[in-house]
């Protein structure tokens, strides 16, 4: 039904987010191939419904798919929130049920354990992450005597891909939440930044909070996740193509992915145009 090869290890994000997650793995893995795709002529996803979210989500694994991908990577919090669970129960047993789809909030959580004194979780994440409850039925699963606070942030993706996150009005927006959520639950010692973009807002993010809370920003913690499951799967890693190259598709203009994916990464990338249905 789908190419065989090659096989590029993809990843998929609503738009550039997932880059961040991307440059993990690739720091990690720089041997495999990569095929990376954006859905920014729809991002963001953020506050879409889950229906939509599932149907572009959808389309976008299944290009994958038809690119040779095996294994893709849903690099977005808000398609793994929403979108993750149906493709694995409902689509991939169709398509090929030796085709792989993973998320970014299961390896997230799984370090929880091991950062967390107080068992007070924080997530900070887009209206959809947040509303779909998926860090709190994942941390039940794993750690049920943990207590989870979501915080929507709306603002926050904007801040960053209309690159004013380090601007002094970007402050207003992200202390906003920051002070709410830890008002909200004071004894919360480890907060999960559930979205792609937040990464970059970091060093504002460690500016509004006290010192002792963790932040955990979840590239590292997928790409390892990635690594680990690779080794568990050698029927997965032989057939994956190690040539070292990543190639990028945007469903949007693809001069304008070339400049902004460069706020994301300290690289400079080409990417190709192309149309989901
Ligand atoms: N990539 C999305 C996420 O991690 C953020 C951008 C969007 O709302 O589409 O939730």
């Amino acid at each position: 039904m789908f190419a065989q090869t090659p096989t590029p290890i993809g990843i998929f994000d609503s738009g550039y987010g997932g880059l961040t997650i991307f440059d993990r793995i690739r720091k990690r893995m720089p041997e495999y191939d990569y095929l990376y795709l954006g859905d920014n002529a729809r991002a963001p996803y953020g506050s879409r419904s889950f229906d939509l979210v599932y149907h572009f989500t959808r389309q976008a694994v299944r290009r994958l798919f038809e690119e040779g991908c095996r294994l893709v990577i849903l690099a977005c919090n808000t398609a793994s929130a929403k979108a993750l669970r149906t493709i694995q129960q409902n689509d991939l047993p169709d398509w090929d049920p030796a085709r792989r789809v993973l998320g970014v909030i299961r390896p997230t959580v799984e370090i929880l354990g091991t950062v967390s004194r107080t068992r007070h979780i924080g997530v900070m994440g887009t209206a959809g992450t947040i509303s779909s409850r998926s860090y709190e039925l994942e941390v039940e699963k794993l750690f049920p005597e943990m207590t989870v606070t979501g915080e929507a942030c709306p603002m926050w993706v904007p801040l960053v891909e209309n690159n004013e996150y380090n601007s002094p009005g970007a402050d207003y927006f992200i202390q906003k939440h920051l002070e709410h959520i830890l008002s909200t639950d004071p004894q919360i010692d480890t907060l999960i930044l559930g979205c792609t973009h937040y990464p970059l807002l970091l060093n504002k993010i460690r500016r509004f909070i006290p010192e002792n809370i963790h932040i955990l920003s979840q590239g590292e913690y997928v790409a390892s996740s990635l690594e680990n499951y690779l080794s568990r799967h050698p029927e997965m890693e032989t057939k994956l193509t190690k040539g070292g190259h990543a190639h990028f598709m945007t469903t949007e203009s693809k001069e304008k992915f070339t400049e902004t994916a460069s706020l994301f990464l300290n690289d400079r990338i080409e990417a190709s145009q192309i149309t989901l249905d």
